[in-house]
């Protein structure tokens, strides 16, 4: 049966940001409609959006009325990068590091997430899906409706695998599951490339199933520029698409990387020159920035303002891990952009709704309440200026995936 969503007391459809590809985002992009209704289908999609006097009669026969009470609308967040599945914590770690040692410290001494991959690799593949369904809980109680989460905390093909099918079950949110044993060298390896060369090999053949994208960590101390972008090359070969950890703790071929690739996208980006802006300005790759992390691995910021000024498409996320952003907090990411990125919040919001799909590669689906693409949407019990203004606050009422509470 059709739905007939009434009395919002307002809309954000963002069609115009889908319209300008999410770049240069601008307050009246985001289609406010004050006192406004639409129409879902019975696949969940949009049929109908406008004001609320003037519903076409054929949509209103013979649908279920839902009253929306005067509530704002916005489309449902997508959270593009995070590595929800995982076992055990690192708190251990995150006092460590606030003593002075490095994140790299750590990582060295054969901790952070190889002890992450240790615990991951012990705990039952039904361990894994309850805590990642406690994880997509606390992402949906936020407004999120569609997730991406990452491998990279087994490394090994057996554990890898088993990962992949967790992420592969039905959830009540759809998952975009990522392939990330480029995450760190496993204890099974002694030299990178050979461990690329084996999960080039002997891996990527036996996921092709089971994901259709491909991460890889580029950072000094992890996985280099070169070996780096024949993996990835072969991985497009083979049908993946890409996004890439880039130039996350030093400037080390990442952006380079997702630019000769026109990979999906370039994630993180601190330390990225002015020709790597450029760069990305002019191309299709979606900049994710993850200030959750910046702020806990004490980092600078990325310098949102000038990718945006200079045109390109910027997406926010969560980067939700038990090591550099242990949050799933959206509410923190975004007034850490607004705060310390200098984003306005109209560029927020699209940044976590259109640029994430973008990210995704989902942006005609997702991202947007336009016709024709999925109604997956939030419902607030504030005006969207007060969003992205309290943390721990999004003042969340509903979510809904398809036209259906979840
Ligand atoms: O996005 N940079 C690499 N990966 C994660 C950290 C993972 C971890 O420390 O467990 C990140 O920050
Ligand atoms: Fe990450």
């Amino acid at each position: 049966m059709k739905k007939v969503f009434l009395n919002i007391g307002e809309l954000l459809s963002l069609q115009a940001v889908a319209e300008k590809d999410g770049r240069k985002v601008l307050e009246e992009d985001l289609g406010i409609l004050s006192k406004s209704a639409f129409v879902v289908d019975e696949k969940g999609l949009l049929l109908w959006l406008g004001p609320r006097n003037k519903i076409p009669k054929e949509f209103a026969k013979k649908s279920k009325e839902i009253d929306l009470k005067g509530q704002c609308v916005l489309p449902g967040f997508v959270e593009c990068h995070t590595h929800s599945l995982f076992a055990g914590d690192r708190c251990k770690e995150f006092e460590l590091r606030n003593q002075g040692v490095s994140y790299q410290e750590i990582n060295a001494r054969g901790g952070g997430i190889r002890s992450t991959m240790s615990a991951t690799r012990k705990a039952s593949s039904s361990d894994l899906r309850k805590l990642l369904e406690k994880r997509i809980d606390q992402f949906v109680r936020q407004g999120v409706t569609t997730l991406e989460v990452k491998t990279g905390y087994a490394l090994d093909l057996k554990h890898e695998l088993r990962c992949l099918k967790v992420l592969a079950e039905k959830f009540k949110i759809p998952v975009v599951s990522t392939y990330l044993g480029a995450h760190s060298l496993p204890p099974e390896f002694v030299s990178s490339q050979d461990y690329l060369q084996f999960i080039q090999d002997q891996v990527l053949p036996r996921i092709q199933k089971l994901t259709r994208r491909v991460d890889i960590f580029i950072e000094r101390g992890f996985f280099d520029f070169d070996p780096a972008l024949d993996y990835l090359t072969r991985a497009q070969e083979m049908g993946f698409d890409i996004a890439i950890h880039a130039d996350q703790l030093s400037l080390c071929g990442g952006t380079d990387a997702a630019l000769a690739l026109a990979a999906k996208s370039a994630d993180h980006l601190l330390q990225i020159d002015a020709e790597s802006i450029a760069g990305l300005a002019r191309s299709q790759v979606t900049c994710v920035l993850l200030p959750a992390a910046d702020l806990y691995m004490k980092c600078s910021y990325p310098k949102a303002r000038e990718l945006i000024d200079a045109g390109a498409r910027v997406a926010l996320a969560t980067d939700f891990n038990p090591g550099s952003s242990p949050t799933q907090d959206l509410s923190l990411v975004g007034v850490l952009a607004r705060l310390e990125m200098k984003m306005t919040l109209p560029e927020v919001l699209a940044a976590y709704t259109y640029g994430a799909a973008c990210a995704l590669g989902l942006q005609s689906s997702r991202g947007s309440l336009v016709v024709g693409r999925r109604a997956d949407f939030v419902v607030r019990d504030q005006s969207w200026d007060q969003s992205f203004y309290s943390v721990g606050d999004l003042a969340v009422q509903g979510c809904f995936s398809l036209g259906r509470e979840l």
